[in-house]
């Protein structure tokens, strides 16, 4: 990363991000945080050694990516503040900000190109799926910024805005749904007998092997199950007491609810939809610009 990144908001996901950064070999000095009260950006600064801004002004100075990682009810007064500072030349704003449409965040900071991101926490372990989604007008040297700052830290697909809130609730939330199996799956190992800490082992290897199996080339679930589970054998006799405990309906309810949340406050732009993007169109994440 050559880069000079200003991170406004530094709570969980940018302590993931600066993390594989850092982890990278990205230069802590090139790195700074700032904000609300400053202890995010001082614990960011004790633990990374990147430095703690004290004003918005004084970390967007110079940079060239300002990464705004703040909640969505946060960042209206994130994005005005932003407006007074981002006055001189045009760094690449990355909105991180779930429910906030690249629209609204173009609207807020006139003449600056808007990137919208979805990253999920395993950036930090540089085994990431960063999602890419310009904003109005956005140049693809703008573009190619913000791929550049997250290429380091795992995959990186581009999607086109309408399915960004599915791509936050699928990917951005994923690693926790996938972690809620993994405990789920340890403690019923626990139930049967086993020790906690090698039930939890067990489980967390289980994720990760299947995540290399899954993400090799040319493979499906469906490949994946069939590797493991045997005509009338205990596998099979899992899945399909998985399947008919409503594993598949309870999946599609969790993704359904937290589409509808993000939904349901969007931040659009002006004479955008606001609490419904209408309809959407279908997922085009891919590697094209
Ligand atoms: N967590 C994830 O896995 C993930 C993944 C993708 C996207 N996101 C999105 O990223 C955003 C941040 O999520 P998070 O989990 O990192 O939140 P978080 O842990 O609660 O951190 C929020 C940070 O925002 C700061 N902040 C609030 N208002 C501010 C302002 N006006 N100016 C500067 N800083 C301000 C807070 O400052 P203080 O430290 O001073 O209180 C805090 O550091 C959300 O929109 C979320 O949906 C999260």
């Amino acid at each position: 990363m050559s880069a000079t990144v200003a991170f406004v908001g530094c709570g969980r996901i940018t302590r993931a991000v600066v993390s594989g950064l850092v982890a990278a070999g990205g230069a802590p000095d090139s790195i700074r945080g700032v904000s609300r009260t400053g202890a995010g950006a001082r614990a960011l600064a004790g633990e990374f050694g990147v430095r703690a801004a004290t004003t918005p002004a004084e970390a967007v100075d110079g940079a060239d990516v300002v990464v705004l990682a703040v909640h969505p009810h946060e960042a209206p007064a994130a994005l005005t503040t932003l407006a007074g500072v981002l006055t001189g030349g045009a760094p690449v704003l990355v909105s991180l900000v779930a429910s906030c449409r690249t629209e609204a965040v173009a609207a807020a900071l006139p003449g600056v190109a808007v990137v919208r991101a979805v990253p999920n926490v395993a950036v930090a372990a540089r085994r990431g799926m960063t999602v890419l989604a310009r904003g109005p007008g956005c140049p693809p040297e703008a573009l190619a910024a913000a791929r550049e700052l997250f290429a380091p830290l795992g995959e990186v697909l581009t999607a086109e805005e309408d399915v960004m809130e599915t791509v936050s609730a699928l990917s951005g939330a994923g690693p926790a749904l996938v972690a809620r199996f993994a405990q789920a799956l340890s403690r019923a190992g626990a139930g049967q007998g086993l020790p906690a800490s090698t039930a939890e082992a067990l489980a967390a290897h289980a994720v990760r092997g299947t995540g290399a199996l899954l993400t090799a080339p040319g493979a499906t679930p469906d490949a994946v199950v069939d590797c493991v589970a045997s005509p009338a054998g205990m596998t099979e006799a899992a899945l399909r007491t998985l399947d008919g405990a409503g594993l598949p309906r309870a999946v599609r309810q969790a993704l359904d609810a937290a589409v509808a949340l993000s939904l349901g406050r969007l931040l659009a732009g002006p004479g955008g939809p606001a609490g419904d993007a209408g309809p959407r169109t279908s997922v085009s994440a891919g590697t094209g610009e």
